[in-house]
């Protein structure tokens, strides 16, 4: 072959990998962003990136867009291996067109995405981009339906992941929202539907880009982002973490990492006097957790959203499990309308993709509040119940403390499908807390008592020395066992290990109808 040729193509490639040409990239240096391919250069094994459609551009000629020199698309798309499992990506070109989608740039995407359907691998998007590409028009808007359209079709397939390196805005963002995982870059990562602008003049409010879609205001409020990163370096590292937790699709186990050093199952005596003698007194749910899981490594998601409850990825003898907590640390571990919307999505995630779930109850009930109440705590809380009952994969619950009323049953108890359920001796399972049981059953005898107070706290002892404990409960069958807390970790790889081969069917149908 005419050598020329060889020369030509490295020629056009050399360019086109350069994107927006190295001023552009210089700026996004400077705005403390590294380029699209940089961030694919950390994510993926080295040398494994197969790039797609690395030639494919824009047909658009309005507002002179066919006179611009526009190197490629404003996206990278391809596949790679981490640690040694094909991902794919589609990796947005702030420097080329500031990564706006137009009809090619979404081709592009929408082709990997076809991909990892076809061969059962996640998809992971890492946003930087003005959005729509307004030169394009309703082509743009339907380029990014097919990327919504995908998003919904590869859900529950495989796991999605967004990075959000850099703005996202309008429409775009419902991508990352129709994904599994959001991990957000602080300062540099921007997310919202409305701009400051547009909310200024509708709404006569004034807030700044940085307050409205940065990382506090949907770590800490909206709950919309998973994971906060500094940079994008730690996105990339966090999306690789969380990869290792996750199965490649819906129709295989997650990977298994045996335990480093300690793979025998050591009881932890520690466990025996973490939860404090005063049932008023609060404790750490995480320490409870990171004695009992492999290495203490507990991937906590959603750290700053609802605190009361815990969710995350850690691992037992090497498996992957889901990790469901009241937190008494916080609002007493209450369950309220967020921490149910929290809860809910994690534990449809994990039963999606086959990884078993454990649950550690300590719940006082369900929030009380003429705020809960008007914002639908019943259709809220109502998402747990149909969450755990739905879900087949092996769930094995652990009562700590408190286990109250309609709570005790939204924490997975049997009735709920729990597979196993054990108790601490510090378990109190009751349908109230005791000074409020009194009150309802002894109202008459407390109004006719000379002493109200010495009887109300009498029967709130006998109260309590009936069912502050798990033995009632246990007599029931209610729970399998009560349990050492010293042993919670050999009696949990133990349930699992047998569980691995749980099979449930249920009626076939469609869908059923979570309260939404
Ligand atoms: C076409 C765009 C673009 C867009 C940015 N660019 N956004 N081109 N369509 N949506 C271009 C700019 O013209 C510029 O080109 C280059 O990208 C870099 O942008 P800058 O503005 O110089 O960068 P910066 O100052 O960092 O500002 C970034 C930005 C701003 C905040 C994202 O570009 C911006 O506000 N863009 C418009 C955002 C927007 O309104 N998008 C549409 C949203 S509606 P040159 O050649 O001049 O360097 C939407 C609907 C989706 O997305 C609906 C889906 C359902």
């Amino acid at each position: 072959m005419d050598k020329n040729k060889i020369e030509q193509l490295r020629k056009i490639k050399q360019r086109l990998y350069l994107g927006g040409g190295i001023d552009r990239i210089e700026k996004q240096h400077a705005a403390g962003k590294l380029t699209a391919r940089e961030r694919l250069a950390f994510l993926y094994d080295e040398d494994s990136f197969q790039e797609s459609n690395l030639f494919m551009r824009h047909r658009c000629s309005h507002f002179d867009m066919h006179e611009k020199e526009m190197p490629g698309e404003g996206v990278v798309t391809g596949v790679g291996m981490i640690s040694g499992r094909p991902v794919y990506t589609a990796s947005q070109d702030f420097t080329v067109a500031g990564g706006s989608v137009g009809e090619a740039n979404a081709q592009k995407i929408h082709q990997v995405m076809d991909d990892a359907l076809k061969t059962g691998d996640p998809f992971v998007f890492i946003n930087d981009s003005g959005g729509a590409r307004i030169q394009e028009g309703v082509d743009a808007l339907s380029g990014y339906g097919g990327i919504f359209y995908r998003n919904v079709k590869l859900s529950g397939v495989v796991p999605q992941i967004s990075i959000i390196a850099g703005p996202c805005a309008g429409g775009a963002a419902y991508s990352p929202a129709l994904t599994d995982f959001i991990i957000q870059v602080r300062h540099e990562g921007q997310l919202f539907i409305t701009g400051p602008n547009v909310i200024k003049q509708v709404t006569g409010e004034v807030i700044s880009a940085e307050q409205l879609g940065g990382v506090d205001s949907h770590a800490y409020y909206s709950g919309v982002v998973h994971f906060v990163a500094e940079n994008d370096r730690e996105a990339i590292a966090l999306t690789q973490r969380l990869l290792s937790f996750l199965p490649s699709n819906n129709l295989e186990d997650p990977p298994y990492y045996p335990p480093a050093g300690d793979y025998q199952i050591a009881d932890d005596p520690s466990l025996n006097t973490i939860v404090p003698d005063d049932p008023k007194k609060a404790y750490d749910m995480r320490d409870v957790i990171s004695r009992i899981v492999d290495s203490s490594d507990f991937l906590e998601i959603q750290e700053h959203f609802a605190p009361n409850i815990l969710i995350g990825f850690a691992r037992l003898l090497g498996r992957s499990i889901g990790v469901v907590a009241n937190q008494p640390k916080v609002k007493a571990g209450v369950l309220d309308i967020d921490s149910s919307d929290k809860a809910s999505r994690f534990i449809r995630f994990c039963n999606a993709f086959n990884i078993p779930i454990v649950t550690f109850v300590d719940v006082p009930g369900f929030m009380p509040g003429v705020d809960q109440e008007f914002g639908g705590i019943i259709r809220h809380g109502a998402k747990m119940l149909f969450a755990y009952s739905a879900a087949t994969v092996p769930k094995i619950t652990i009562i700590v403390r408190k286990a109250y009323g309609g709570a005790f049953l939204a924490m997975c108890s049997k009735d709920m499908g729990a597979d196993r359920l054990y108790a601490w001796p510090s378990a109190e399972i009751a349908v109230m807390g005791a000074e409020g049981a009194v009150n309802v059953l002894y109202r008459k005898d407390l109004q006719d008592s000379d002493a109200p107070d010495e009887l109300r706290n009498r029967l709130v002892r006998e109260y309590k020395e009936t069912f502050a404990n798990p033995y009632i409960a246990a007599a029931r069958g209610y729970i399998d066992d009560i349990i050492e807390p010293a042993e919670t970790r050999s009696i949990l790889s133990g349930s699992l290990e047998i569980l691995k081969a749980k099979r449930e069917l249920r009626p076939q149908k469609k869908h059923g109808l979570i309260p939404l």
